[in-house]
């Protein structure tokens, strides 16, 4: 299997392609206007990206499905050259974007580029607990190429817990972010709330980008960001991009979309190991996850 090789920056696992143009990642320049969708991998970033086009196509399905996702909304750090693929520099794409634009990055909150915080860019943060993000992050290595081998589930849920994973450790990730957002102009949701009440979470997106939609519209907005109907369009399930690099056979980019599937790879001895270990990173914080709804 054709796999990425792994460097790092400031200490923080990233891909080689990453690490080589990281020097460029650190000089992007933000413009006002920008919104940053900001994650550890696997936390909704998709799902946020295609509630925010929502709302500023105003429920238009159609104009939302006209570009490929990694054209309207690229990853900014982002970038695969695999000669089976086409080239893909997030960079690049972002740089030739029309304002305003919408970037995402799963960058610690340590390094992104200073421009975003120069330019008080707003900025929308999701989290997911770290059992669910464990699970999804396994399947995601599995299913992509651009990703390395995770070797077993108990070798992964070793890698995860020590941080040794692409864009390090989760832990310092939602908890750097967290500090950030009083200092910033940052919006920092749930995964479990947008699953919960994901019409009141769109609400909140709304609020923060300063924009109104009628019933209807949200309406539309509610029923083409659920999970079912996103696992349905080619536009956001992946299959019609990354096509050399994502393997749906494996495991599908929209999995199961759903809080608690931990528990059917959780055996109980790694549960009580997780929750030791997780106690001890998360002693210095006040963010508090739910893993069950
Ligand atoms: P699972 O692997 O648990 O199913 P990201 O976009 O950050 O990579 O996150 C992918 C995860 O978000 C996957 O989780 C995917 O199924 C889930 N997801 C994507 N769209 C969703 C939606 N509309 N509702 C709920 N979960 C969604």
């Amino acid at each position: 299997v054709l796999r990425v090789e792994i460097g790092e920056v400031e200490g923080i696992p990233f891909t080689k392609t990453i690490c080589s143009t990281w020097d460029q990642v650190w000089k992007f320049k933000a413009r006002p206007d920008d919104l940053l969708i900001a994650t550890y991998a696997k936390a909704g970033t998709t799902w946020t990206q295609e509630i925010v086009d929502m709302i500023q196509q105003n429920g238009d399905v159609e104009k939302c499905r006209r570009a490929t996702t990694y054209r309207r909304h690229p990853f900014l750090e982002w970038s695969i050259q695999e000669p089976s693929v086409e080239s893909y520099s997030g960079l690049e794409l972002a740089e030739a974007m029309p304002s305003p634009r919408t970037i995402k990055t799963h960058l610690p909150v340590q390094l992104v580029p200073p421009s975003f915080w120069e330019q008080n860019c707003k900025i929308i943060y999701v989290a997911r607990n770290a059992k669910d993000s464990l699970v999804s992050y396994y399947h995601f290595h599995r299913m992509s190429k651009g990703m390395p081998d995770p070797g077993t589930w108990e070798e992964f849920m070793e890698k995860f817990m020590t941080g040794k994973v692409l864009w390090g450790s989760w832990y310092d990730h939602v908890k750097g972010w967290w500090k950030a957002k009083d200092k910033h102009r940052i919006l920092y949701l749930f995964y479990e709330d947008m699953k919960e009440n994901p019409k009141q979470e769109i609400q909140k997106i709304l609020k923060f980008l300063e924009k109104e939609v009628n019933q209807e519209v949200l309406n539309k907005i509610l029923h083409n960001t659920s999970f079912e109907v996103m696992k349905e369009n080619p536009m956001t399930n992946y299959t019609t991009e990354f096509q050399g690099i994502m393997d749906h056979s494996i495991s599908p980019f929209m999995r199961k979309g759903v809080v608690g599937d931990w528990k059917n790879y959780f055996t109980v001895a790694q549960n009580k190991k997780f929750d030791e270990d997780y106690k001890k990173k998360m002693a210095d914080t006040s963010l508090v996850f739910r893993t069950e709804l």
